[in-house]
């Protein structure tokens, strides 16, 4: 059985759009009845251009957006049907990393206490020596210096700052990461740290991930699999290696053809 398996997704917005003699309705069907399965321990790469809706089936997956219709089923149980407080619980076992670390730190907590508050939704009534002890362990896992740790993101670089948001993703102790365009903002001197630091990871903590990008030749390092979308659907999907060796579908080749670095 699949780790996650979505089934038959579909996440649609309803737009207003304002015109002289009244307004109109616009659906946008941001996902549009997609389907696939991420094996335990496997690293899905999900790929398309900007808009395609890759942040927004990320978003369902996570229960932070309903679904217009579909199902998302984790480990055999289907987290659509469950209740709110039930779905909390099951958040925890899925964690994400973003884009912007800056963004997605809060700029007036330290290190200590990014993490400690991270530990504790796993572990409420963890004493301060425990979450000490965790918080140095979780920075030297995602190599960063532990005496840091009274340090605020702004002190950081931005490779730095995004190590924290992993260590944050990794201290609720989760199953699955889904990581969106989590290198896209980073120097590329920085991004290959980054990803083998994510690599690294999977193996240690046997997770599985979603890792999400418009740059085919990063999920090309990373990804097992892959799963290419256009506009909202899903348009190829196979091993990483064979999806780039022979690419089936028009959609698929230009993306790959975008690749400088892959041509020659
Ligand atoms: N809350 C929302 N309300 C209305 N439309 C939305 C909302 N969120 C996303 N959309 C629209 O859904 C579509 C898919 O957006 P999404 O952010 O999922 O794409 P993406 O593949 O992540 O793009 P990018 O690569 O730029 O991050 C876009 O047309 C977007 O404008
Ligand atoms: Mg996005």
């Amino acid at each position: 059985m699949a780790y996650l398996e979505i089934r038959d997704l579909f996440v649609h917005f309803r737009q207003k759009r304002g015109g002289l003699f009244g307004s109109t309705i616009d659906t946008i069907r941001a996902v549009d009845g997609v389907s696939f399965e991420v094996e335990r321990g496997e690293i899905l790469g999900l790929v398309g251009e900007s808009g395609c809706g890759k942040s927004t089936l990320s978003r369902t997956v996570m229960q932070l957006q309903r679904p217009t219709h579909g199902q998302i089923i984790l480990d055999g149980e289907n987290l659509t049907a469950l209740p709110g407080y039930q779905v909390r619980r099951r958040r925890l076992d899925f964690q994400m990393v973003f884009q912007d670390p800056y963004a997605s730190l809060n700029p007036r907590m330290t290190v200590f206490a990014t993490l400690a508050e991270a530990i504790r939704q796993r572990h409420p009534g963890a004493s301060g020596q425990v979450l000490a002890g965790r918080v140095a362990t979780l920075m030297e896992t995602v190599g960063l210096d532990p005496r840091f740790q009274k340090k605020y993101p702004h002190e950081f670089s931005g490779g730095q700052r995004q190590r924290i948001a992993i260590a944050r993703a990794l201290a609720p102790e989760p199953k699955l990461i889904i990581a969106d365009e989590p290198v896209s903002a980073l120097d590329v001197s920085i991004q290959s740290q980054i990803l083998n630091l994510l690599k690294r990871l999977r193996k240690d903590f046997d997770l599985t991930m979603i890792f999400i990008s418009h740059d085919l030749g990063v999920v090309r390092y990373l990804a097992d699999r892959i799963v290419v979308m256009y506009q909202g659907k899903i348009v190829e999907s196979g091993e990483a290696e064979s999806v780039f060796r022979s690419p089936q579908q028009p959609y698929t080749r230009k993306l790959l053809e975008a690749i400088p670095s892959m041509i020659h």
